[in-house]
């Protein structure tokens, strides 16, 4: 074992990693970057959950499955007929994997460009004393010794208790990228992003799918109307959504699942899948990271405590992304690392929370920055409120894709822009001209303003602006 010394060690390759790493390597630092994930041969497989069991495989899963779903029950309307229409699910899942692979080659690659040392191992504090010295052990076995260091170590998917994840037949987001057969009866626990997301892919695929909540309102942190609309959407495409539900013992059999839990009306219920997702949010992971040697201060939560510009409790020890307070999201992560490598050079780095754009990539999806109505209502901020449907949008008519609606929230005096909520197609796209508009503190009438292209979905966007004003040009 060999001692190599840095200005920045990273721990952790993910969004909020590999990111921060680059940004210091960019600003002149020497920089190592310590990541445990293995692909199926062992090798390394930078990029984190989103890349591996994250954000990459659900949405090359959701492409595909989508366009399975399309060749089934919208080729026909367009004039294409499709004879003897089979899935061959081996060639989707192979795909995703490559899709994967990708990526991961893509940050190893990014790593050489920017002459970032990868050691692929475990990282963990061994010392403190003036420099902090990180042991890495696994595939590379090294002493790392840094003035910086920067903890990126994601977070796990929370178990409920007494259900285990076994991934065959109770599955974390990992097992439920990779079932290898479609499940006749799939049930789903948590109807939040992974359950409607996974959910919708394995629906498309031929599942029976039931998603049992906890809760008793649908999407409680997405704005009331767009919920409601995407709601009614997901239920006639066929996801069984029952809210309220409150979970009971998790039996798994020989090939099946069995869930008793309470339902809404105070009925006890059982049912029985041939595969279970539990998808109810996600814990912050310090696994063997060594925290308690160095005296790293964690929260009542678990999280990395840290302060508004990600510094822990220790001196020049930074914490980003998944394992710290904020949402769970991946370019939240990597502005967090953007921002810490350049508050580590002496730059004045920069997260702004009011901003960072939230995205389902359901079909149709839901996108939304900025505050919900009734967020708005609940602190007493008088706003104005413009709806616009892409029922009366020419491009979503082409498309063939007209369900839902962009809404925008505006200061009902200033007029300055407090939030943007869409649910419909290409939403993930759409959301970026809100977000853009909502830095620059754009009111409603500036959006409405400016020249959109024609045919496009952006202009039921231009369209929702003009609607605080009451005064849409096509509806
Ligand atoms: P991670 O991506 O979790 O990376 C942490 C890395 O640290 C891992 O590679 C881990 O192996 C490594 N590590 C941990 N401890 C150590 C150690 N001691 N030594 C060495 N290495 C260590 N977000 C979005 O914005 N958009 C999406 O569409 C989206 N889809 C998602 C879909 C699913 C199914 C899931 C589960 C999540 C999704 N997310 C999405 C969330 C997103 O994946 C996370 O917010 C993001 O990955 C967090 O990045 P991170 O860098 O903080 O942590
Ligand atoms: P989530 O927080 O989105 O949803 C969890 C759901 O489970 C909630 O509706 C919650 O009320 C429910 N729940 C919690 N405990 C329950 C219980 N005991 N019984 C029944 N229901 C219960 O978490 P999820 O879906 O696991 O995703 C984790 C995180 O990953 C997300 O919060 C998000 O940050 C990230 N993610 C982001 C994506 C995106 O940006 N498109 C996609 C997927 C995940």
């Amino acid at each position: 074992m060999s001692t190599k010394q840095f200005d920045v060690v990273v721990i952790g390759a993910g969004p909020g990693g590999y990111i921060a790493a680059i940004r210091a390597a960019q600003l002149g630092f020497s920089v190592a970057c310590v990541d445990e994930w293995s692909n199926a041969k062992g090798g390394a497989a930078p990029g984190g959950t989103c890349t591996n069991v994250g954000c990459i495989p659900s949405k090359a899963l959701l492409q595909s499955s989508e366009h399975f779903e399309h060749a089934g029950h919208s080729f026909a309307e367009h004039g294409i007929d499709v004879a003897g229409l089979k899935l061959n699910l081996g060639q989707m899942l192979k795909r995703k994997d490559t899709v994967v692979k990708q990526n991961n080659d893509g940050i190893l690659y990014l790593f050489k460009k920017n002459k970032i040392a990868f050691f692929h191992g475990r990282a963990a504090f061994a010392a403190a004393a003036g420099t902090y010295e990180i042991s890495v052990t696994g595939a590379a076995n090294e002493t790392l010794t840094a003035k910086h260091v920067v903890i990126a170590t994601g977070s796990n998917a929370r178990e409920l208790p007494g259900a285990p994840f076994d991934e065959k037949l109770i599955l974390s987001n990992t097992g439920a990228l990779t079932i290898d057969a479609v499940p006749a009866k799939l049930g789903v626990i948590g109807a939040g992003v992974i359950g409607l997301e996974m959910g919708s892919v394995w629906r498309r695929l031929g599942s029976d799918v039931t998603v049992l909540e906890g809760l008793p309102v649908f999407l409680g942190a997405v704005d009331e109307q767009i919920a409601k609309e995407a709601s009614k959407l997901f239920i006639k495409q066929g996801l069984k959504i029952n809210l309220g539900c409150k979970i009971g013992a998790i039996t798994p059999g020989k090939k099946d699942v069995t869930v008793e839990f309470v339902d809404a009306k105070g009925e006890a219920q059982k049912a029985v899948f041939d595969k279970l997702i539990i998808s109810i949010g996600r814990t912050p992971n310090t696994n063997g990271l060594g925290a308690d040697k160095v005296g790293l201060q964690l929260d009542e939560r678990g999280f990395i405590a840290v302060d508004g510009d990600c510094k822990t409790n220790l001196p020049n020890v930074w914490a980003v992304g998944d394992v710290v307070r904020g949402p769970m999201l991946a370019h939240k992560a990597e502005e967090e690392g953007v921002a810490v490598a350049e508050r580590i050079a002496g730059q004045h780095g920069h997260t702004n929370f009011n901003t960072i754009p939230w995205v389902i990539y359901t079909s149709p999806e839901i996108a939304w920055v900025g505050k919900t109505e009734q967020t708005l209502k609940a602190e007493g901020i008088a706003y104005k409120a413009g709806t616009f449907p892409f029922m009366a949008n020419g491009r979503a008519r082409a498309l063939g894709d007209t369900s839902g609606m962009v809404k925008f929230l505006a200061d009902a005096t200033t007029d300055e822009i407090l939030g943007v909520h869409i649910v419909g197609p290409m939403a993930s796209e759409l959301i970026s001209e809100a977000v853009v508009a909502m830095e620059f503190k754009a009111s409603a009438e500036d959006i409405a303003r400016i020249c959109h292209a024609h045919p496009s979905l952006s202009e039921a966007t231009k369209e929702a602006a003009l609607a605080v004003d009451k005064r849409t040009l096509n509806f």
